[in-house]
């Protein structure tokens, strides 16, 4: 475990000291430019302001994670948001860019560096295990952060999704029927397969439960009435990286056919199910 003592000044960011008023955000448009031109840590501090109303701990699939990290003692969270994933038992440093997320950590959370996973500010292996949960597919390269996440810990846990599976798209009915868009988000990032070769890492598949507390893209799988709230959408920084129109059109459409009944018709397979497949994924090294 690195003496944090050496970023108090430059890296470690007290809550008290952040002023929140000038990125608090609007949608999308905080920095001037669409969600989809912007760094991770940008569209977060454009996006990020009513996080924490929507995305909090999913116990289940945290008790994956603590699982997946052993008998670790310190744990670097990359990415690390508001700190939904942080254990409690054991020794956590946080990393986020983000000063919007930084600033709406709760009091006691775990301290806090502003870095990205591309170049973490750390010694190698100052960490027994380094974890990151729903971020990698923001960073502008994720072999290069998976990378620096081996370097600096013993063992890497990340959850993530599949979306090298050709069917990812069409799995999910959102994606499939509403929100193609969403495809092209995707072009040109590594595959599943290149992020875990890249860390020697083995892939477990997470199933989402139909209760998923953390109210993240593919959470609402069996509640589709929820994607019809602004603010369920603001929680999820797919909806700004497609964009207003794209957006406006999903939700329309997905209004219409559950008045309809036709969303009920095609997805009368899911009403059944206690938990979905949906292509997420913990990378284990
Ligand atoms: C969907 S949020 C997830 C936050 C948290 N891990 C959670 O599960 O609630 C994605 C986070 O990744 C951060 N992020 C974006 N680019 C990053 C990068 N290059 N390195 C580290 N974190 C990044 C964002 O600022 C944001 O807080």
């Amino acid at each position: 475990m690195p003496d944090l003592r050496h970023y108090s000044t430059l890296y470690i960011v007290p809550m008290y000291q952040i002023d929140t008023s000038t990125t608090r955000g609007r949608r999308g448009d905080g920095v001037g430019q669409r969600g989809s031109d912007m760094s991770g840590g940008q569209l977060y501090d454009a996006i990020g302001a009513t996080y924490t109303s929507t995305r909090r701990t999913e116990p289940r699939i945290a008790a994956r994670v603590w699982a997946a990290l052993g008998d670790a003692r310190t744990v670097l969270n990359v990415g690390a948001g508001t700190g939904s994933y942080e254990p409690a038992d054991r020794d956590v440093v946080a990393v986020e860019p983000s000063v919007l997320m930084r600033a709406q950590r709760p009091a006691g959370a775990a301290p806090c560096v502003a870095a990205v996973a591309e170049s973490l500010p750390f010694e190698d292996q100052s960490f027994d295990a380094a974890t990151a949960f729903s971020t990698v597919h923001h960073w502008q390269d994720p072999i290069a952060g998976l990378r620096e996440m081996r370097r600096v810990a013993r063992h890497v846990v990340v959850f993530t999704f599949d979306a090298s599976d050709t069917g990812w798209c069409r799995r999910f009915w959102l994606t499939r029927d509403y929100l193609p868009e969403v495809a092209d988000l995707l072009t040109g990032r590594p595959s599943l397969t290149e992020q875990a070769r890249a860390i020697g890492a083995r892939i477990e598949p997470v199933l989402i439960p139909w209760d998923c507390a953390d109210g993240f893209f593919e959470a609402y799988w069996r509640r589709p009435e929820a994607y019809l709230d602004e603010n369920v959408r603001r929680g999820v920084s797919v909806w700004a990286r497609v964009g207003p129109d794209a957006e406006q059109r999903a939700v329309r459409s997905l209004r219409n056919d559950l008045v309809s009944g036709q969303w009920a018709e095609r997805n009368r397979d899911l009403a059944g199910l206690d938990a979905a497949e949906l292509g997420l994924r913990l990378l284990i090294a």
